[in-house]
């Protein structure tokens, strides 16, 4: 995004508002030359990214610097972005603190046991204040907010006292973890109160929504929650004289948006040419993640190095080609788990490599869309094997990005989309040498065993795609008699399915 058009901040005349933690760019630099911003990380840009485009609409969000104003030539192309600005206090305490040392560990199954503090919990009330507050003023009247995720579970609820005549939806991006692990949390039943400002939660798999029916069974009168089958909505919770509505969305990607990027020269080209850099006679596995702990990096790259020392891969014919985006660096065990990453890598490529011939390569960095098609493209076997996650957008790309039918993908169990991609290679990754066994078979899969796999996988994306996700999250928070909340692209099959 290189060509900034400054926004004042407007009137409340936006239809329809996204609010999110982070904006879609974030504050690379300050440069001679001005700002440059660079593509935020995560699953949530991506997915919300051509929703918000088609859609023209606002997006409420934090733009990646601690400066506390809102910075200067702020991109403002098809999406209005609308900078909630963040102090450094609170990025230590709203966003490394609470959000991300409390929150994201209790609902990632506490892989690594979560902090409770009270001082970050009050910064998180603040934060949360303040983006209810920024979306209430950017709203037309009767307008469609969607509130994403676990960094602001708050909103909705403080956004209904300011704003009552607003729709308000609700997505979490990450896994509801059960009750007997949510209710560790002090704070558990404000949190519960906040996201019951919404008229529509929605989960992206019908366990997470399950999970919050039970909690809010315990915490509230059990009389008090109803069961639905209406398509993804799956129950409902009587909150005064309002109904709010419980149910699972699993998320998507822009399957044919990707698929045409890979489909294209440049990304066939360069495809390629990373062939032939990595050695034309090489298997290349390929991972793609944010560098966090929940990911699974670690156990990927032991199962790697149990492959290498049994003898059933060697750096001559297989390499492991890691990329891992940074993220959230300066919280404890996101630093400790780079440290054992890097670490494990350099002992990898010791112990198995020679000169000119790594097996692992390790790239911490964020790469671009292009680059990111041609690695997909390039790929024998993407691997996607997070110890737990909400749904993992990476698992879908690939498959997206394989129009040639290439490639074997292994994927977690412990992935939201190991419960829609049932033809992958799916793994326990928890368990080394399952996980040693299964990427043993995806390097050696039967090719036109491995081309029917991935035509299945990719019928299933063509239908579910983050276009399908969008229009039944919003058909289900336009609900009956309200009229249609939802985006007008163009497009005549949305068209067709407004009607
Ligand atoms: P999360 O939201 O937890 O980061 P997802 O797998 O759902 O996990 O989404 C990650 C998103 O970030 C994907 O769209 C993926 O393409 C992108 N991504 C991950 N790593 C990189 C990287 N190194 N460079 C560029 N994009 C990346
Ligand atoms: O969905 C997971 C998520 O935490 C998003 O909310 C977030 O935008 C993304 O991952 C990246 O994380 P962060 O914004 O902390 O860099």
């Amino acid at each position: 995004m290189d060509t900034p058009r400054i926004r004042q901040p407007g009137a409340a005349d936006a239809d329809f508002v996204v609010v999110a933690n982070r904006l879609p760019v974030h504050l690379d630099s300050q440069g001679p030359d001005g700002p440059r911003w660079r593509r935020s990380p995560g699953g949530l840009v991506s997915a919300l990214e051509p929703i918000l485009r088609a859609r023209r609409g606002a997006w409420a969000g934090w733009a990646g610097t601690a400066a506390g104003g809102t910075p200067a030539g702020l991109p403002d192309e098809d999406v209005r972005l609308h900078a909630v600005p963040l102090d450094e206090t609170e990025y230590r305490e709203y966003y490394e603190g609470f959000s991300n040392t409390t929150l994201w560990p209790l609902f990632h199954d506490v892989v690594v046991p979560p902090d409770f503090d009270r001082g970050w919990w009050q910064s998180y009330q603040r934060v949360n204040q303040r983006f209810a507050r920024h979306a209430a003023a950017l709203a037309a009247p009767g307008a469609t907010v969607w509130v994403q995720d676990y960094q602001l579970m708050l909103v909705p609820e403080m956004l209904r006292a300011l704003r009552p005549d607003v729709r308000i939806g609700f997505f979490l991006h990450i896994p509801f973890p059960p009750p007997e692990l949510f209710l560790q949390l002090p704070w558990r039943s404000q949190i519960v109160d906040g996201l019951l400002g919404a008229d529509l939660i929605g989960f992206q798999l019908p366990g997470g929504a399950q999970n919050f029916l039970h909690l809010v069974r315990r915490l509230r009168r059990a009389e008090s929650v109803g069961h639905a089958a209406r398509s993804a909505v799956l129950g409902t919770v009587r909150v005064g004289d309002r109904e709010v509505r419980v149910g699972a969305f699993p998320i998507s990607v822009d399957a044919a948006g990707l698929e045409e990027l890979a489909g294209g020269r440049t990304v066939r080209e360069r495809a390629r040419q990373i062939r032939r850099q990595l050695g034309e006679h090489r298997r290349i596995m390929l991972g793609v993640d944010r560098l966090d702990y929940t990911k699974g990096i670690d156990q990927r790259l032991r199962a790697f190095e149990g492959l290498l020392a049994d003898g059933r891969a060697a750096a001559r014919d297989t390499v492991l080609v890691q990329i891992a985006t940074p993220s959230r660096e300066r919280v404890e065990h996101y630093r400790l788990q780079r440290a054992r990453i890097e670490a494990r890598v350099g002992h990898i490529n010791g112990a198995f490599g020679q000169v000119g011939q790594v097996p692992v390569h390790y790239l911490h960095t964020t790469v671009d869309r292009t680059e990111l098609a041609a690695l997909y493209r390039a790929a024998d076997v993407m691997l996607v094997t997070p110890l737990r996650d909400g749904m993992n957008l990476v698992a879908k790309e690939f498959v997206a990005a394989r129009p040639d039918l290439g490639g074997a993908l292994v994927l977690s169990e412990f992935a939201g989309a190991a419960q829609e991609l049932t033809r992958a290679l799916l793994v326990n990754p928890h368990h080394l040498h399952e996980l040693q066994d299964v990427m043993a078979t995806a390097l050696t899969l039967d090719p036109a065993d491995g081309r029917r796999r991935m035509e299945e996988l990719r019928r299933h994306l063509r239908e579910r795609d983050v276009h399908h996700w969008a229009r039944s999250f919003l058909t289900a928070l336009g609900g009956a008699g309200h009229g249609s909340l939802l985006p007008d692209t163009g497009d005549p099959a949305t068209r067709a399915n407004v009607a």
